[in-house]
C-alpha cells in the first residue's frame, strides 16, 4: 500500500531510569509529538513548524525534525517531494525526550511515505542524528523507546545495537515535569569524564538489578536499584527542590525516584495503582513548596507501541 499522507505520533520517553545513563529508556503513553507529512509531485522538502514556543527552531536545517527528514531524503532520494509539519506538543528541555520524539516522528513519517519503507529499526540511525543536532551527543536512550516502544537497552553505540527487553506491566510510571528548563547539552557537560572503579561497580550492579526488576516487576529489585551514582549527584543541583521531591515520593510509597533523562522532570515508580495519584500529588506539592513551580503530571504504564502511523 502506498501512503500519500500520514500522521505520526511519537511518545515521550524516560531515559537513564536512574543508573542506566545513556543505556536504558522506556516509552510512556503521554505526552508526545505529532508529525504530518505528504508526498508532493514536485521534488524537494518543505518544513513547517506548528508551535507556540518561539525557542523552537522553525527552519528545516535547524529543527531536529527537519534535519532528520533531510538526512533521510538526501540518502534515499525518492522520486517525489515531501511536505512535512511538526506539531510540537512537548515542552523543550523537559527530560521527557522532546527532541527524540520530534526526530522519531519525522523519521517514521518520511519512511511511511516511501514506496519501500525501511524496517522500523533502521530508522534509529537517522533519529540519533536529531539527538546529535540537539545536544551534541547521538544518545539513543530516548529515540529507541520512542521509536520501538517498551524498554530499550542500548547495548553498544559503535556499532549501534539496541535490545528491546520485555517489561512488566505491573509497573506504573509517574512523571512530574516542573515548569523549568534544563538543556541536555549543559547537563551533559557536568558529567565526569572518568569514574573510579568502585563507582562503576556500584553502577553496573544497579543497572543489572534494575533491568531484572523492570523485566520481572519485582518490587525489591526496583526499590534497591533505582540509584544513580554517576549523573544524579552532579545534575541534582540543576533542579531546585530535587532532593525534597525525591524524598516526598518515597514517603508517599514510591519504590524509587530519579531524574528523567537530563531533567528537570523526575520519574517515580510503583506497582500499587492506588498509590500513583498520591505519589504524584506529593511530588507536585513539594516542587511548589520548595521551588515555587507548577508541574504537569503524566501517569501511565509502559507504551509498547512506540511511534505509530496512520494514513490521513
Ligand atoms: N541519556 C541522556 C542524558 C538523556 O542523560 O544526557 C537526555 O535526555
Amino acid at each position: 500500500m502506498i501512503r500519500r499522507r500520514v500522521k505520526v505520533f511519537a511518545p515521550a520517553s524516560i531515559s537513564n531510569l536512574g543508573p542506566g545513563f545513556d543505556v536504558l529508556g522506556i516509552a510512556v503513553r503521554r505526552p508526545g509529538d505529532i508529525v504530518t507529512a505528504e508526498r508532493t509531485r514536485e521534488p524537494g522538502f518543505t518544513f513547517t513548524l506548528q508551535s507556540a514556543d518561539p525557542r523552537i527552531p522553525a527552519s528545516a536545517r535547524e529543527n531536529v525534525a527537519g534535519h532528520v527528514a533531510l538526512l533521510m531524503l538526501e540518502e534515499i532520494r525518492p522520486p517525489f517531494g515531501i511536505r512535512l509539519t511538526l506539531h510540537k506538543k512537548m515542552p523543550l528541555g523537559s527530560g521527557l525526550g522532546s527532541s527524540g520524539a520530534s526526530s522519531v516522528a519525522s523519521a517514521v513519517a518520511v519512511n511511511a511515505l516511501l514506496s519501500k519503507p525501511l524496517p522500523k529499526y533502521e530508522l534509529l540511525r537517522f533519529a540519533v542524528e536529531g539527538e546529535r543536532k540537539a545536544s551534541g551527543a547521538p544518545h539513543a536512550d530516548n529515540v529507541a523507546p520512542s521509536l520501538l516502544g517498551g524498554l530499550c537497552l542500548i547495548r553498544s553505540y559503535d556499532p549501534l545495537d539496541v535490545l528491546q527487553l520485555p517489561v512488566s506491566n505491573r509497573i506504573i510510571w509517574i512523571v512530574v515535569h516542573p515548569d523549568m528548563v534544563v538543556k541536555t547539552k549543559e547537563a551533559r557537560a557536568l558529567l565526569p569524564g572518568t569514574l573510579p572503579l568502585q563507582t562503576a561497580i556500584l553502577q553496573w550492579g544497579n543497572v543489572s538489578g534494575l533491568t531484572a526488576g523492570l523485566i520481572s516487576g519485582n518490587d525489591l529489585c526496583l526499590k534497591k536499584c533505582i540509584e544513580d551514582n554517576v549523573a544524579e549527584p552532579v545534575r541534582a543541583r540543576l533542579i531546585p527542590g530535587f532532593e525534597e521531591v525525591r524524598r516526598s515520593s518515597l514517603r508517599a510509597g514510591a519504590l524509587g525516584c530519579s531524574i528523567s533523562g537530563s531533567g528537570p522532570s523526575l520519574f517515580a515508580v510503583t506497582t500499587a495503582i492506588r498509590l500513583a495519584d498520591s505519589i504524584a500529588g506529593a511530588m507536585v506539592r513539594t516542587f511548589r513548596r520548595t521551588a515555587g513551580v507548577r508541574c504537569d503530571v503524566y501517569i501511565s504504564k509502559v507504551n509498547r507501541d512506540g511511534a505509530t502511523v496512520r494514513s490521513v
